[in-house]
């Protein structure tokens, strides 16, 4: 089914509303959740949305947050979401930071229990658009083994980064610090398709391809990925006074409570470092640059990060957001589940 961005994001807020959340909290969920499916992360698009509904209805997602703001030092502050959706208070903290940026050169703000805030590239993105570099970092349910281990301790720990170039274009990188995300396996156990071994391990810490044998994924680059993860954690978790590793809550363990998860912002402005115009320019440069090297065999062009979903972004934005079937069915449908998420175990076959 293909879908206009407006009527996605309708459909989207329409539901969250239905379930309890405020309007303008919806709409600010529905934005981030569109973000993700125009440029083809389908993974943190719509697809969120059922899951969601249930834990606004069940109440672990707060639709009435406090939230607070504590300035701890001219570049620093933490916002406490208190446990309301993680996208409005991770899009606000972004524009505090954004803020403390502009007047000081850098800012950290660290945004402290908040729920699920879906693609990190929509924050960073906030940042890029105003000329200034972004970088954001959280945590998620900690179902990735340690190199070496055999039982899961840090989730998939995302990391992006956004930077300027010249006019309104921007660098946009957003990476899960696993080499594959838990919704490929899920894939893959529908199409009961085997998966490549290096994605996961099964319940003894050994490599495996059956889908329905994992019980933990695997860190990118092995240790590299998981010093990575480890740095996501003590980043957005311990810094913040937050449960950590496998002390953090997962996804469907009590949707009637809080998640009490960790993000963590980091702004710069360039033109505090550089000359801004040039910086701008060189951004442009190095996308042109990384464009124009010869392609290995097998590829046709070489594509700066980010740029495989500009381009889905680019068409999507042209001619709909292709949605699946399912999806579309449960956002039109007046269904709110009760029971479906809720303490599942997302290794259960
Ligand atoms: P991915 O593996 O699809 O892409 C990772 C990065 O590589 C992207 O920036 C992508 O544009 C780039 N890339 C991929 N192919 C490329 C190519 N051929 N040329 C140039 N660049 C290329 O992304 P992943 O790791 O599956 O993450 C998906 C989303 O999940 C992200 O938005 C992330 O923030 C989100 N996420 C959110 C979590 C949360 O708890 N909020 C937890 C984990 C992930």
């Amino acid at each position: 089914m293909k879908v206009t961005k407006q009527k996605l994001h309708k459909l989207i807020s329409t539901k969250l509303t239905r379930a309890g959340l405020t309007t303008s909290h919806a709409d600010v969920v529905a934005d981030v959740l569109v973000h993700a499916d125009v440029r083809g992360v389908h993974s943190h698009g719509a697809m969120r949305v059922e899951y969601y509904a249930e834990r606004i209805e069940k109440g672990g997602t707060n639709v009435n947050p406090n939230f607070t703001y504590e300035q701890t030092g001219p570049c620093s502050a933490v916002l406490d979401g208190d446990n309301g959706a993680g996208h409005v208070a991770a899009k606000q903290a972004m524009e505090h930071a954004v803020n403390i940026a502009k007047e000081n050169g850098i800012a950290i703000v660290g945004v402290r229990r908040i729920g699920h805030s879906g693609a990190l590239s929509y924050y960073v993105q906030q940042a890029a658009r105003e000329g200034l570099i972004g970088l954001s970092i959280c945590q998620s349910d900690p179902m990735v083994v340690p190199f070496g281990g055999a039982e899961p301790y840090y989730g998939t720990n995302p990391i992006a980064f956004a930077a300027p170039g010249e006019g309104s274009s921007l660098i946009t990188f957003d990476m899960a610090t696993t080499v594959q995300a838990w919704g490929k396996i899920l894939h893959a156990r529908s199409k009961h398709e085997a998966i490549p071994d290096t994605w996961a391990v099964d319940k003894n810490g050994a490599n495996t391809s059956d889908p329905f044998q994992v019980h933990a994924l695997l860190p990118i680059a092995g240790p590299k990925g998981y010093g990575l993860m480890m740095m996501v954690d003590i980043l957005s978790g311990i810094l913040l006074g937050l449960p950590f590793g496998s002390r953090v809550s997962s996804m469907y363990n009590d949707l009637t409570e809080g998640r009490n998860l960790g993000q963590l912002h980091i702004v710069i402005d360039p033109s505090f470092f550089t000359d801004l115009e040039t910086f701008r320019r060189n951004i442009t440069q190095t996308m042109r640059d990384l464009n124009n090297i010869k392609p290995a065999p097998g590829f046709d062009q070489v594509l700066y990060p980010g740029q495989n979903y500009d381009i889905i972004e680019q068409e999507n934005e042209a001619n709909g957001i292709e949605i699946v079937d399912e999806v579309y069915d449960y956002l039109v449908s007046d269904v709110i589940h009760h029971n479906k998420y809720n303490h599942k175990d997302p290794f259960a076959t």
